[in-house]
């Protein structure tokens, strides 16, 4: 946060954009800047991030394509404006990361046993990990040798969202993604049906000057009533924010 110059005299005599602010002002301002940071106080945020690994053999596995950036935006709206985060991640860098809580995890079925535990300590989930539908029938405990060709039989994972909402507290908030190419919003729309969720972040995954790997992104909120809201292409760090806001204005819908 930069606190920007005042307008007036300058050094030199000259008139214009330049002059350090009175301390009155400065004070003002980095007062409002600490009370806006403490904007979420007293939430108790989960927040999931990248995708998850399924592992064929000891050096193998099956992943989806995620880079973790925008849950980890989510993450840092929310540390910045004094929630608490608990921070579960698949299989991204996280030496640089301080969260309240952090937790790695590598495969859909650790992700669900994990959050099945701290759901429970949470007011509003939000699940932006990129959770792999599939995983190999059996994991050989030996290296595949190469040499031939082989068939790999995939069986359907957990979905996560969909156990957790069995057991979701009328007080809490869930927030899914949805990553569609076809039929965008009445795909988004289903999933907040079958999961059970307050609002669903749908993402244009057919649009390659957004989403993966980029630090843009562009989304359409959803709410569980049907109600829709198209978020303008912005930074990752500025989508979250929007995500966040909103999450939290039902959260406060709901408990008053
Ligand atoms: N999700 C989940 N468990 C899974 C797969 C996805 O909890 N096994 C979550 C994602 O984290 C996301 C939401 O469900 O918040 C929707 O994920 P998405 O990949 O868009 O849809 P799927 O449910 O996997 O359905 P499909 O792949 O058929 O579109």
């Amino acid at each position: 946060n930069i606190i920007p110059p005042s307008k007036g005299e300058l050094a030199c005599s000259d008139e214009g954009v330049g002059r350090l602010k009175e301390p009155d002002e400065i004070f003002d301002y980095v007062n409002d800047y600490i009370q806006s940071s403490k904007e979420y106080k007293g939430i108790r945020f989960l927040v999931t991030a990248g995708p998850t690994r399924e592992y064929i053999d000891p050096v193998r596995y099956i992943t989806n394509r995620s880079s973790g950036k925008m849950g980890l935006s989510l993450a840092n709206v929310i540390k910045r404006k004094g929630g608490t985060v608990s921070l579960v991640t698949g299989s991204i860098d996280c030496k640089d990361i301080h969260y309240d809580r952090i937790f790695n995890v590598e495969t859909a079925d650790e992700m669900l046993n994990l959050l099945k535990k701290e759901v429970k300590e949470s007011d509003i989930l939000i699940m932006a990990a990129a959770v792999a539908d599939f995983k190999p029938k059996e994991i050989s405990e030996r290296k595949i040798k190469k040499g031939k060709s082989f068939l790999l039989e995939l069986v359907e994972n957990p979905d996560i969202l969909k156990e957790l909402s069995k057991e979701k507290d009328e007080s809490q908030v869930f927030v899914g993604f949805a990553a569609e190419s076809d039929d965008l919003i009445e795909n988004a729309k289903k999933k907040i049906g079958e999961k059970n969720l307050d609002m669903i972040v749908l993402n244009d995954i057919s649009r390659s000057d957004i989403g993966f790997d980029s630090n843009y992104n562009e989304v359409t909120l959803i709410y569980k009533n049907g109600r829709m809201k198209r978020v303008p292409k912005a930074t990752k760090e500025k989508i979250a924010e929007e995500i966040i806001s909103k999450a939290v204005e039902i959260y406060k819908s709901i408990n008053g």
